[in-house]
């Protein structure tokens, strides 16, 4: 295929679409030749839309198509059964965050990932953007001085949903959590890579979305090693909100501020320009993040650099989230890592 790497969509709902975006806009050494979904309507739409030869299921596509990669974008249960096939017939295999529901299960799928021949990554795009690289190079070169405290501010808009059959995202079983283990996860990456790594979180959680069995609404305190602490606050809205910055890091001699949005800019805030300058104008890079993650893929497969984050390093977003959810069962301080 011209040199293009050949990759099969596993699951063509909503996160396949920015995918596919992506491949277009940015990733354009790969060839999508497989769509698969057990969803006649979904994968159809996906054959048309990528010209790609439609499969309803996974075994049949590995028995009959043409492809060298699969991207996994499956409801976080089927993450495992999915990753172990692909992976055992030889296929260099992407992955959706967060690699699934639970500690143990990601850590079988790490570890078949770790023994593969092919490569294997966990997709985060919050990897890529352009304002948080930025923010993190500020950071080190001591614009803001020693960071004192951050925030991060994570608000997203209720999707249309039929209350009579609710996404599987809601069903705890299913998803492993509410909103701080899907979208929180693009957050706390963020977070990571501009502060380092988390050591303990204290959180309360809520619920106000009936059909959601996990909390769509969270607030937590994260301590990081360096001894700086962050508020982290999660919201599905159902209604309007005002605007708000993604994120605020405060240091001895400035501040930093992440502007919302995917044209979010970057705005630092110091003596020399107390009304703020803007750094980076983010837009159209955050956007694009999707396809610069893909593109990292296909690069590594085809041209054998590194990922920009090794796949382990996404259990840091996954053990965060679920160290939230002892907290608030323990209403104490929980430790990020080393259970
Ligand atoms: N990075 C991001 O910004 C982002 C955003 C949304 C979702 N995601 C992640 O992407 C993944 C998928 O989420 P989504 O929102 O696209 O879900 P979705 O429900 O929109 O799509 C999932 C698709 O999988 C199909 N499917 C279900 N079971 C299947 C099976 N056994 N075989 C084949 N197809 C099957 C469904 O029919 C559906 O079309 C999750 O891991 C989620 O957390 C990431």
């Amino acid at each position: 295929m011209d040199g293009k790497l050949t990759l099969a969509f596993l699951g063509c709902g909503g996160i396949a679409r920015a995918h596919w975006r992506g491949i277009r806009r940015v990733a354009t050494d790969i060839a999508v030749t497989a769509v698969i979904d057990s969803d006649r309507n979904a994968v159809a739409a996906f054959a048309e839309r990528t010209n790609a030869k439609a499969f309803q299921s996974l075994d049949q596509a590995l028995a009959e198509g043409d492809f060298d990669a699969v991207d996994i974008m499956l409801p976080h249960d089927l993450h495992e059964e999915a990753a172990l096939k692909c992976l055992d017939a030889g296929k260099h295999v992407v992955l959706e965050k967060p690699i699934a529901p639970d500690l143990a299960t990601a850590r079988r799928i790490l570890d078949a990932g770790t023994s593969a021949e092919g490569v294997f990554m966990v997709a985060e795009q919050a990897q890529y953007w352009p304002d948080v690289l930025r923010a993190k190079e500020l950071i080190d070169d001591g614009a803001i001085g020693d960071v004192l405290t951050a925030r991060a501010c994570f608000y997203d808009p209720l999707p249309t949903i039929d209350p009579e059959a609710p996404p599987w995202r809601f069903s705890l079983a299913r998803a492993g959590g509410g909103i701080s283990i899907d979208g929180g996860a693009h957050w706390i990456r963020p977070l990571r890579i501009m502060l380092g790594e988390i050591e303990e979180v204290v959180a309360t959680t809520s619920r106000h979305i009936d059909a959601m069995e996990g909390e769509s609404i969270a607030h937590a305190l994260m301590r990081f090693d360096s001894g700086v602490t962050a508020t982290f606050d999660a919201l599905l809205h159902t209604g309007v909100v005002a605007p708000t910055e993604d994120f605020r890091i405060t240091g001895t001699t400035g501040e930093l501020v992440l502007e919302h949005g995917r044209e979010g800019r970057l705005r630092l805030f110091t003596d020399a320009a107390p009304e703020g300058e803007t750094v980076l104008e983010s837009f159209p890079g955050k956007v694009d993040s999707y396809g610069a993650e893909l593109a990292d893929f296909a690069s590594a497969v085809l041209n054998g650099t590194a990922l920009a984050a090794a796949p382990d390093y996404a259990e840091g977003e996954l053990r965060t989230a679920l160290a939230m959810y002892r907290s608030v069962a323990t209403r104490r301080w929980e430790k990020v890592w080393g259970r």
